[in-house]
């Protein structure tokens, strides 16, 4: 349709060029071998128009992603520097050994599904919106274990279909925690150091996972550096990997954590979110205002934050809730003031 009509607009300037003046001969021959070179670069301008599985849509771009998790991403230096290092990595290499596959771990409205959008927007043009990213929920898509067989037959069926589509797709997997027991374990193949399986190579593929198993416990590292008058940014990464094996790996309730994924060691990176405390709350607040297209209010923001619940009771140090529901607040108090 849009050929046809282009194409129309071509001939229709040539035609009228050409009555209204002899001289301009000279423009319709410019004209048509325009419409030649046209005709030949048609395909790349169908691709500019709608998103196909090219570079031209899905291209990494690694100071995108640094300024994002610097200057969106509140209250998490590991995350932002494992994130970083990981998706470099992987999208630097031209020929991975496997898929990457991040897990990642921490207490409600700490920054897990927020950071997958930074990593979308960052790869593909279209960001989350892009037709080669998957998402799946385990509550809204999985919600019977007793459908466990079909469940298992149908997500190895979409993954294949998908990375036969798009060797560069990104799987999201929300609510890890809640999936059916033994479902992840059907995409282990994928996951794994395989050249094909059944012709298709899976390694280019992002899988993520995210769940709130291992919060608890990297809330308990948290607060002890805390009582010890010890900055937040002084926390390593391997202050939290004790915290993260003992309550995920070792914990036989935690579903999927039960799998082989682990004892394969499959996961490439264990990403731990801290729980957030008052002052990063407002940096959401501000931020979220700013996103709203509102003057910055620091006394409202203060109010709403200050509302807040947070946690443990004697010191009321991290957010029960982390940022997650600042911006609805924000639209309440707003009209009620
Ligand atoms: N660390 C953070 N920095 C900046 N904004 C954040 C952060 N954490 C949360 N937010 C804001 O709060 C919203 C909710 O956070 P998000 O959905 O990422 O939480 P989550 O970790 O996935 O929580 P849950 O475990 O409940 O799913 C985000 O859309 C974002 O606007
Ligand atoms: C990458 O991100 C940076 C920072 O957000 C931006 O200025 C730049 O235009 C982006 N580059 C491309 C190719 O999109
Ligand atoms: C890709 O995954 C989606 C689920 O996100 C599914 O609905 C779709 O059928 C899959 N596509 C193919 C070609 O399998
Ligand atoms: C900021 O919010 C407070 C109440 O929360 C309000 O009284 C004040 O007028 C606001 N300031 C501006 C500049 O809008
Ligand atoms: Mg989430």
């Amino acid at each position: 349709m849009l050929q046809v009509f282009l194409i129309g607009v071509l001939l229709l300037n040539i035609n009228t060029a050409a009555a209204f003046e002899p001289i301009s001969t000279s423009i319709a021959v410019g004209m048509a071998a325009a419409l030649t070179g046209f005709l030949a670069t048609y395909q790349n301008i169908f691709y500019y128009f709608e998103e196909c599985c090219r570079p031209e849509w899905i291209s990494f771009n690694k100071t995108g992603l640094e300024v994002d998790l610097d200057q969106k991403l509140f209250g998490q230096h590991i995350v932002s520097r494992v994130v970083l290092k990981a998706i470099t990595g992987f999208m630097k290499n031209k020929n991975p050994k496997k898929a990457l596959v991040l897990s990642l771990h921490g207490w409600t409205g700490t920054g897990k599904n927020f950071v997958s959008y930074l990593i979308a927007e960052n790869i593909y043009k279209k960001g989350m919106a892009s037709s080669f990213i998957h998402q799946f929920v385990a509550t809204a898509h999985f919600p019977h274990q007793s459908q466990i067989e079909n469940y298992k037959s149908q997500l190895q069926h979409w993954i294949k279909g998908n990375v036969t589509n798009c060797p560069q797709s990104m799987f999201i997997f929300d609510e890890m925690d809640k999936m059916p027991l033994g479902l992840i374990d059907s995409i282990k193949p994928y996951l794994d150091y395989y050249e094909t399986l059944d012709d298709i190579s899976y390694r280019q593929a992002i899988f993520i996972f995210l769940s709130n198993s291992g919060g608890e416990n990297i809330m308990q590292v948290a607060l002890d550096f805390w009582r010890a008058g010890k900055d937040r940014e002084e926390i390593e990464l391997k202050d939290l990997e004790m915290a993260l094996s003992l309550s995920v790996f070792n914990n036989k309730n935690s579903g999927f954590w039960h799998t082989s994924l682990i004892d394969k060691n499959l996961v490439d990176f264990f990403v731990p979110f801290l729980p957030l405390e008052y002052k990063h709350l407002v940096q959401c607040g501000m931020a979220e205002m700013d996103a709203l297209g509102l003057k910055p209010n620091h006394t409202l923001v203060d109010q709403v934050v200050r509302d807040m619940t947070y946690f443990p009771k004697s010191e009321k140090i991290f957010s029960v809730k982390g940022c997650k529901t600042i911006s609805s607040k924000l639209d309440f108090y707003r009209e009620h003031v």
